[in-house]
């Protein structure tokens, strides 16, 4: 998000399930003793961890003031920063990242200071929201804003390449594409989706005034439902994975 909209007490109660479904990645990343490796939108730090208890001196960087507070109280070395203006140079053996490109929408620039970052031949490993990724909230977003007469396209915060579009990035910078795939992940959810929309859709609920903000959230699950929500009210949310393995030139 551009502004510090985290609030890291409801990220950590409706959201854990982001950090626990990261943890495949960690073994495709497989972290050596001794690696420096940077945590790219390391949030509140919860995967930033494991790769430390790994044996490797890691780094966190996240645009969120409020999330690197949070990672600092782990023992992290996490600094605030913009993943679209990273500042290293061949400073890392390699880059990590789970959740954190689709909030960032020049990742051009990303890949750019990914690349910066790794040392040669250094590898960066992702995963983040892919062509696709959560559609149907998207869809229902859109929509209950248009009834409204908002147009939610400026303030759409979320971008969901192909792994063709991605690809290309990679390729363009020098990297070498070893392994990129889109995964559907439908995730059953810990409470609402209002409760989702909450943390993760800030910038969609904001755009109507406090007091109309429960009928909208309303309208949005109404909108969703059919598609997210089984038979025992029990919500879901359609998450499409791009991950990707790339090696620096
Ligand atoms: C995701 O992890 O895919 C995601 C999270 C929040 C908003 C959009 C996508």
């Amino acid at each position: 998000m551009s502004d510090d909209a985290w609030r890291p007490a409801l990220y950590d109660r409706d959201t854990r399930f982001v950090s626990d479904l990261g943890a495949p990645l960690v073994d495709v990343l497989d972290p050596r003793a001794g690696e420096r490796i940077l945590d790219l939108g390391c949030g509140d730090g919860a995967l930033t961890v494991t790769l430390a208890e790994r044996g490797a001196s890691v780094i966190g960087v996240d645009a969120s003031p409020a999330m690197v507070a949070v990672a600092r109280e782990r023992g992290i070395d996490a600094r605030v920063m913009d993943g679209q203006a990273l500042a290293f140079d061949d400073a890392f053996d390699a880059v990590f990242s789970n959740a954190a490109l689709h909030w960032m929408p020049r990742q051009d620039h990303v890949v750019a200071g990914v690349r910066w970052a790794l040392r040669p031949g250094g590898r960066f490993v992702a995963e983040f929201g892919g062509a696709g990724n959560v559609a149907a909230i998207r869809e229902a977003l859109h929509g209950a804003l248009a009834a409204r007469r908002i147009d939610a396209a400026p303030l759409d915060p979320w971008t969901f390449p192909t792994t063709a579009s991605f690809a290309a990035l990679l390729e363009d910078a020098g990297f070498a594409v070893l392994s990129i795939a889109l995964i559907p992940r439908p995730t059953p959810l810990p409470g609402t989706l209002g409760d989702w929309l909450e943390v993760f859709a800030t910038r969609f609920l904001d755009a109507v005034p406090a007091t109309e903000r429960a009928a909208l959230t309303n309208e949005v699950e109404r909108r969703a439902a059919p598609r997210l929500r089984d038979a025992v009210g029990r919500w879901s949310a359609d998450y499409v994975r791009l991950r990707v393995v790339a090696r620096a030139p």
